[in-house]
């Protein structure tokens, strides 16, 4: 009888292992957020973080696409007219080669970290031309290896700046167009911050694009930052099914949220798990001690790099 009992036991151990295969080991924010069919939980890189082992040890084994903090802005990549300083953008692509991340340009045009020379623009042709020369520069030398370009910082409600005061709202057509012209593959973005409710900003930005894509598709996504203070999270998902409801992309293109609430964290994730159109999401930066918010210590590891509970958090949940 012990025998049959141990023969049966073994027979049904057999069957179940050919049943079920042992689950792949996952690891990492990246690669459980994948197994969720999500594109990538990606981070913010540049030559001064690059340089830390420790930011490079957690960037590469939690997260799987990278975003340039500062090397891709205009003051930066062309800093006066015409002439082109590609070294911090490019040692940016060629970690995230190395290493198999994605990388989304950021960003091609906004008003911020913007070199005086495009301030004093005040003709509408010259400063159509130097759009389009500065996005075939920076879009044109990276063509065909970049997940996506964040093409303008703006939302909806068009703010005041050298751009919409000298040439309205066509800047936009003229900015996506030349970013189509020089990369006919990369996935086209707006992306702005406070976003993060169903508010008259995003209203607006569902109105601006569906405008600016009624002939052509011009823009394949629309990003939102996701800057939040703690406790900020309770509109987001209504936010980002509102962006959704354009039948664009979405993605959460810079989190991260005063003092790391779990709570919020996980409210976040969860709104883009819940949005099939929700693509991916970018986290602003890995550890507190590099943060734009250093003091407000936003982000999913400390100034120690060591994980917090909201990190921990979010590995259960997309476990
Ligand atoms: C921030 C960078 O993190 C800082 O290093 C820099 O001094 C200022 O810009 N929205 C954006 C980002 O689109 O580019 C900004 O990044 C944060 C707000």
């Amino acid at each position: 009888m012990q025998v049959l009992l141990a023969l049966v036991s073994f027979a049904l151990s057999v069957a179940r292992a050919g049943a079920v295969p042992a689950p792949r080991q996952l690891s990492g924010l990246n690669d459980l957020f994948v197994a969720k069919g999500k594109l990538f939980w990606g981070n913010i890189g540049d030559s001064n973080t690059l340089s830390i082992s420790s930011n490079t040890e957690v960037l590469t084994s939690e997260f799987g696409a990278l975003t340039p903090e500062n090397s891709m802005k205009w003051e930066s990549i062309e800093p006066t007219q015409g002439s082109f300083s590609f070294t911090g953008a490019d040692a940016l692509v060629d970690f995230a080669n190395s290493n198999c991340l994605m990388v989304r340009g950021h960003t091609l045009v906004w008003h911020s970290q913007l070199p005086a020379y495009v301030s004093a623009i005040s003709d509408a042709a010259t400063l159509t031309s130097v759009i389009q020369s500065h996005i075939a520069g920076v879009a044109g030398r990276y063509a065909g290896q970049f997940y996506g370009h964040e093409v303008l910082n703006e939302d909806g409600t068009l703010r005041s700046s050298v751009f919409s005061n000298v040439l309205g709202d066509s800047f936009i057509a003229t900015a996506f167009e030349a970013a189509r012209a020089a990369d006919s593959t990369a996935k086209l973005y707006i992306n702005d911050f406070n976003l993060d409710s169903n508010n008259a900003k995003v209203q607006a930005m569902v109105a601006l694009v569906k405008k600016v894509n009624s002939g052509t598709q011009l823009i394949d996504g629309i990003g939102t930052q996701t800057h939040l203070s703690a406790g900020g999270s309770s509109g987001v998902a209504d936010a980002i099914t509102t962006l959704a409801s354009t039948g664009l992309e979405v993605a959460i293109t810079e989190l991260d949220i005063a003092s790391a609430p779990t709570a919020d964290y996980v409210a976040v994730a969860q709104a883009c798990l819940d949005e099939p159109r929700c693509v991916s999401i970018t986290s602003w930066g890995v550890s507190d001690a590099n943060s734009w918010r250093a003091s407000e210590t936003p982000l999913l590891f400390d100034s120690s790099f060591a994980p917090k509970d909201a990190y921990d958090a979010l590995v259960s949940l997309l476990l």
